[in-house]
C-alpha cells in the first residue's frame, strides 16, 4: 500500500457580507488567516486556504434597493472593487475565493438540504420573533438589550445597537433541538473543536440551555437560494452561507476532479472566525454536518474585536477603517506585523495610530530592518559583498544558534495553538539576540584591530580564517533564518531579505525552505554574494498619522 497523501491543512476565514466595503475588522482576519497557511506552507504541508463573500439575505438586497440596483449588481460591483483587491493589498495568499451567488454553491446547497428534508431533518411550521437584519438572526429575547436616546423603548441587538425587527412567518425549520447531546459530547471528546477557552465555555453554557429548532426558510422576500422542494421560500442566509465551507471543495459534485478535491480537503482543519459569529459555527454548523453525516471540522477558533472606543468596529456604526488607509503609508507588512503582533489572538484590542508608529519604528525600522543593513553592510564593507569562511564557533556563535533553535521550537507549538502574537514574540527573540551578538562582538572593532596589526587594510585572502569572519557570518546566518521565519509574517521584507543575502542561487527559493531547517547555521557556503539593498522598513519621520 503506497503511503497516505499527507492531509492538506484547510483553513477559512468568514465569507463577508457585502453590503459594504471591507475595514480593518475583516482584515485583521484575513491577515492572520493567511500568516498561520502561510506558516504550513513554509513546512512545506499541502495547504488550502479558503476566503469570500456571502451575498444572500436581507441586508445585502436592503443595500442594493437603497442603492437603486439589483442585489446581484450590488454583489458583482462589491466583489469586483473592494472584496477581491483587498486581498491583493494585504498581500494574502488565498487559494480560492467563492461566491454564495456562484452556481457551484447554489446547486450544491439545494443538493444538501433536499438529502435533510429527505431524511427527514426539516419540517414545516411557524415562527415568530424578534429578528436583527445586522446578524441576520432571530434573537432569543434574553439577547436584547434596552434601547436608550433615539431608541429608547425599543430592543436592541447588543452587537449592532440597532432596534430589532419582529418577525413572523411560515418557515421551514431544521430539527436542531435533537443535536443538542450529540454537540455536547463533540465539545467534551474534542476540547479543540472550539478555541480559545473562553470560547469554548460560551457556547458550552449555550448548548447546555438547550437548543431550540432552526427557522431555515424565508418567504417574505426572494432574495436567495429558493427551497427546492418550495419554492415560495428562499434558504435561511445563515445555512447558505456555512455551505460554502463544504461546496467549495467540491460537496455533492459529480465532477471527478471536485469529488477528489473533497476527498483531500475536507473535513477543513481550522474555520477562523470574530467572535461575534461562534455560535453559528460551533452549534448550527456542526449540527447541519451530523444531521447530513458528514465529518466535521477539526477545529472552530474564535478571535477577538478590534475596538474602536470600547466598541466593535463596524460597517453599521461607520467606525469602520479601510486597510489601506493605513497600509498606503506603512505597507502591507507592516499592517500585518502590527495587527498579529500588538494583539493577543483571541482577545479584544484596539488599534492607535500612535501604537503603529511607535511599534514601527522600534521593531521594524530599529530593531530588524538596521539589523538586517548593518550585517549587509559590514559584508559589503570588509569582504566586498562576498560571504567570507567563518572560522570556528565559540560560545557566543553557539549560544545565538541555541535561540535560533528555541525560536522555531517555540513559534511551530504557538502556532499549532493559534497563537499568533507568541509565535512572532518568538522569532522576534532571534531578532533581539542577534542585535545583542553585534552589540557585544563588536565586529567594527574586531576589524579595526585587524587592520591595526596587518598595517595595511583587511583583505579577503588573510582574515578568512579570522574572527569578523566568523561573525558576519554568523550574523548572516541568523539574518537568513529570519528571511524563513518572517516569511509568513511579512513576506515582502522576508523576500526583499534573501535576495539582499544572495540566498536564492545557492539554497533555492524562500517558499521552499522549511520551517523545520531554519534554525540550522553554517547553511550559507562561503562565496554567496550579499548585497546592501534598499531599507526593508524605512525609518517613518511623520510618526503620526491622522485616519481620515
Ligand atoms: O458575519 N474585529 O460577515 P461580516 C475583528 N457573512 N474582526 C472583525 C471585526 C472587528 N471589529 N469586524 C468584522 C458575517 N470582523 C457573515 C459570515 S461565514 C459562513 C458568514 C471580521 O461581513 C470577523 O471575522 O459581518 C467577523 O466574524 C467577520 O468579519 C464578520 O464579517
Ligand atoms: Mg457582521
Amino acid at each position: 500500500m503506497p503511503d497516505a497523501a499527507p492531509e492538506t491543512f484547510y483553513l477559512t476565514t468568514p465569507i463577508y457580507y457585502v453590503n459594504d466595503a471591507p475595514h480593518i475588522g475583516h482584515a485583521y482576519t484575513t491577515v492572520a488567516a493567511d500568516v498561520v497557511t502561510r506558516w504550513h506552507r513554509q513546512r512545506q504541508e499541502p495547504v488550502w486556504f479558503l476566503t469570500g463573500t456571502d451575498e444572500h439575505g436581507q441586508k445585502v438586497m436592503r443595500t442594493a434597493e437603497a442603492n437603486d440596483v439589483t442585489p446581484q449588481e450590488w454583489a458583482d460591483r462589491l466583489v469586483e472593487s473592494s472584496w477581491k483587491p483587498v486581498l491583493h493589498t494585504l498581500d494574502a495568499l488565498n487559494d480560492d475565493f467563492i461566491r454564495t451567488t456562484q452556481p457551484r454553491h447554489t446547486e450544491r446547497v439545494q443538493a444538501f438540504i433536499q438529502d435533510l428534508y429527505t431524511k427527514g431533518e426539516i419540517y414545516a411550521g411557524s415562527y415568530e420573533g424578534p429578528y436583527c437584519v445586522g446578524c441576520e438572526e432571530y434573537k432569543l429575547p434574553g439577547d436584547l438589550i434596552d434601547g436608550t436616546g433615539e431608541y429608547e423603548g425599543q430592543k436592541l441587538c447588543p452587537i449592532h445597537s440597532k432596534p430589532v425587527e419582529m418577525l413572523s412567518e411560515q418557515n421551514y425549520f431544521f430539527k436542531m433541538s435533537a443535536y443538542q447531546d450529540r454537540l455536547l459530547a463533540l465539545y467534551e471528546a474534542h476540547p479543540e473543536f472550539v478555541q480559545p477557552a473562553s470560547a469554548r465555555n460560551e457556547v458550552l453554557a449555550f448548548v447546555k440551555g438547550g437548543l431550540q429548532d432552526l427557522s431555515i426558510s424565508r418567504n417574505t422576500f426572494d432574495w436567495g437560494i429558493p427551497i427546492p422542494w418550495d419554492t415560495t421560500h428562499v434558504l435561511y442566509v445563515w445555512f447558505d452561507a456555512l455551505l460554502n465551507y463544504a461546496t467549495a471543495v467540491g460537496l455533492d459534485s459529480d465532477d471527478p476532479e471536485q469529488q477528489a478535491k473533497f476527498a483531500a480537503t475536507w473535513p477543513a482543519s481550522v474555520h477562523l472566525v470574530g467572535k461575534d459569529i461562534l455560535r453559528f459555527h460551533a452549534v448550527i454548523w456542526p449540527a447541519m454536518l451530523m444531521a447530513a453525516g458528514l465529518p466535521l471540522p477539526k477545529t472552530v477558533f474564535a478571535h477577538g474585536w478590534l475596538l474602536v472606543g470600547g466598541e466593535k468596529m463596524s460597517k453599521s456604526k461607520l467606525t469602520g477603517i479601510a486597510p489601506s488607509q493605513i497600509i498606503d503609508h506603512f505597507g502591507s507588512d507592516a499592517f500585518r506585523y502590527y495587527f498579529m503582533r500588538a494583539i493577543a489572538f483571541g482577545q479584544d484590542g484596539s488599534f492607535s495610530w500612535e501604537d503603529l508608529s511607535a511599534r514601527y519604528n522600534a521593531e521594524l525600522a530599529n530593531g530588524f530592518g538596521n539589523l538586517a543593513s548593518r550585517v549587509a553592510a559590514m559584508v559589503g564593507k570588509y569582504y566586498g559583498g562576498v560571504l567570507p569562511q567563518a572560522g570556528p564557533a565559540g560560545p557566543a556563535e553557539q549560544a545565538l544558534e541555541q535561540v535560533a533553535a528555541q525560536a522555531v521550537e517555540a513559534a511551530e507549538k504557538a502556532i499549532d495553538a493559534l497563537a499568533i502574537h507568541e509565535a512572532i514574540n518568538s522569532v522576534w527573540t532571534l531578532v533581539d539576540a542577534t542585535n545583542l551578538y553585534l552589540t557585544e562582538q563588536e565586529p567594527w572593532k574586531v576589524a579595526k584591530l585587524d587592520e591595526e596589526r596587518d598595517g595595511t587594510a583587511p583583505d579577503a585572502t588573510w582574515i578568512q580564517e579570522g574572527r569578523l569572519a566568523t561573525v558576519l557570518v554568523t550574523a548572516a546566518e541568523a539574518l537568513r533564518s529570519l528571511a524563513v521565519l518572517l516569511h509568513p509574517i511579512t513576506p515582502k521584507a522576508a523576500q526583499a531579505l534573501w535576495e539582499s543575502l544572495g540566498a536564492e542561487e545557492p539554497l533555492g527559493a524562500l517558499s521552499v525552505q522549511p520551517v523545520d531547517g531554519a534554525a540550522r547555521f553554517g547553511v550559507l557556503p562561503a562565496g554567496t554574494t550579499v548585497t546592501k539593498g534598499a531599507s526593508l522598513f524605512p525609518r517613518l519621520e511623520d510618526p503620526v498619522v491622522e485616519g481620515a
